[in-house]
C-alpha cells in the first residue's frame, strides 16, 4: 500500500451557499471562541461557526456583551478561524465598533476579515445600520443582520425581554428585516420574537432567517455552544435546549481525577516513562 494518504478536499461553504439555499434545507449555525471548540463544531458540518460577542459572557464570565472589545474579538476570531476547515466563520462586530460611523465599521470589520480571517460579519440593528451594511457589501465583505433582541442594545431594551409583541413593533420588524434584505445582508439572525412574526419576515424575505428564540418556521437556527452543551448554568434562557449536560459531565471527571491523585492511583504505570534498567542501577549508585 502507497504510503501516501489521501486528500480529502474539503468545500468551504461560502456566503452565496448560504444564501442561496433559501428554501432547499434547514440551516444550522452554532457559536464557537476557540480552536478546540471550533474543530469540533465543523466536524460535525455545522454550515456557520459564529464567533458571538456572547463570549463576553460564556468564556470571560461578564455580565453582558457591551464590554467586548475589537481586541478580544480579532483573538478569539483567529483561534476559531484556526480550528475550521469548512463552516463559513462569521465574526460579530462588537458595542460601538460599528455605531459612530460608517469609516469606523469598515476599519474594523477588515480587521476581523484580514487580521482574524473570518468570511463574515454580524452586527445587530434595523434601519440605523443601513449605511454601514451597504458599505461593508460594496467593500466585498459578507453580513449578517441580527434583529429582535439585539444584546448590544440591553439596557435600553430593559433587560433580555422578547421584542415585537405589539402589531407595531412586529411591523418595525418587518420592516427592518427588508430594510437589512436591500443593504445586503446575506441572512438574517432573529432573536427572542414570536412565531408569527419570524414566520411572516421568513416568508416575506429571499434570504434565509437565523432564528433564535424564534420558532421553528425560520431557514435555521442559531445557538450558542454552552448552552447546547449544558457548560453554562449562570441562566437558560427559554429558547435553548440543552443536548447533554457536559457540566456535570465534566464537573465527575475533575472530581475523580482529585480523588486519584490524592489516593495516588494517577499517574499509574501506563502514565509513566521507565529509564533502562543499566542506566537506572549507573543512576542509583
Ligand atoms: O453573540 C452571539 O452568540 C449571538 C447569537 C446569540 C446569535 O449573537
Amino acid at each position: 500500500m502507497s504510503k501516501q494518504t489521501a486528500v480529502t478536499s474539503v468545500k468551504p461553504v461560502t456566503s452565496l451557499d448560504i444564501r442561496h439555499s433559501k428554501g432547499d434545507r434547514k440551516l444550522t449555525m452554532l457559536t464557537a471562541y476557540d480552536y478546540s471548540s471550533a474543530t469540533l463544531v465543523d466536524e460535525c458540518d455545522i454550515d456557520m461557526i459564529l464567533v458571538g460577542d456572547s463570549l463576553g459572557m460564556v468564556m470571560l464570565g461578564r455580565d453582558d456583551t457591551i464590554s467586548v472589545t475589537m481586541d478580544e474579538m480579532v483573538h478569539h476570531t483567529k483561534a476559531v478561524v484556526r480550528g475550521t476547515k469548512r463552516s463559513l466563520v462569521i465574526a460579530d462586530m462588537p458595542f460601538m465598533s460599528y455605531e459612530i460611523s460608517v469609516e469606523d465599521a469598515l476599519r474594523n470589520a477588515a480587521r476581523l476579515f484580514q487580521e482574524g480571517g473570518a468570511r463574515a460579519v454580524k452586527l445587530e440593528g434595523g434601519h440605523s445600520v443601513v449605511p454601514q451594511v451597504t458599505a461593508l457589501v460594496r467593500s466585498g465583505i459578507p453580513v449578517v443582520g441580527h434583529i429582535g433582541l439585539t444584546p448590544q442594545r440591553v439596557a435600553s431594551l430593559g433587560g433580555f425581554k422578547v421584542q415585537g409583541k405589539t402589531a407595531e413593533g412586529a411591523n418595525t420588524l418587518l420592516e427592518e428585516a427588508k430594510a437589512l434584505e436591500a443593504a445586503g445582508v446575506f441572512c438574517i439572525v432573529l432573536e427572542a420574537i414570536p412565531v408569527p412574526i419570524a414566520a411572516r419576515i421568513t416568508q416575506e424575505l429571499s434570504i434565509p432567517t437565523i432564528g433564535i428564540g424564534a420558532g421553528a418556521e425560520c431557514d435555521g437556527q442559531v445557538l450558542v455552544f454552552h448552552d447546547l452543551l449544558g457548560l453554562f448554568d449562570r441562566f437558560v434562557p427559554k429558547f435553548v435546549k440543552q443536548y447533554a449536560n457536559l457540566r456535570e459531565t465534566a464537573a465527575s471527571a475533575i472530581s475523580d481525577y482529585k480523588r486519584e491523585v490524592e489516593e495516588g492511583s494517577f499517574p499509574a504505570k501506563e502514565h509513566s516513562f521507565a529509564m533502562p534498567e543499566h542506566e537506572k542501577e549507573k543512576f542509583e549508585k
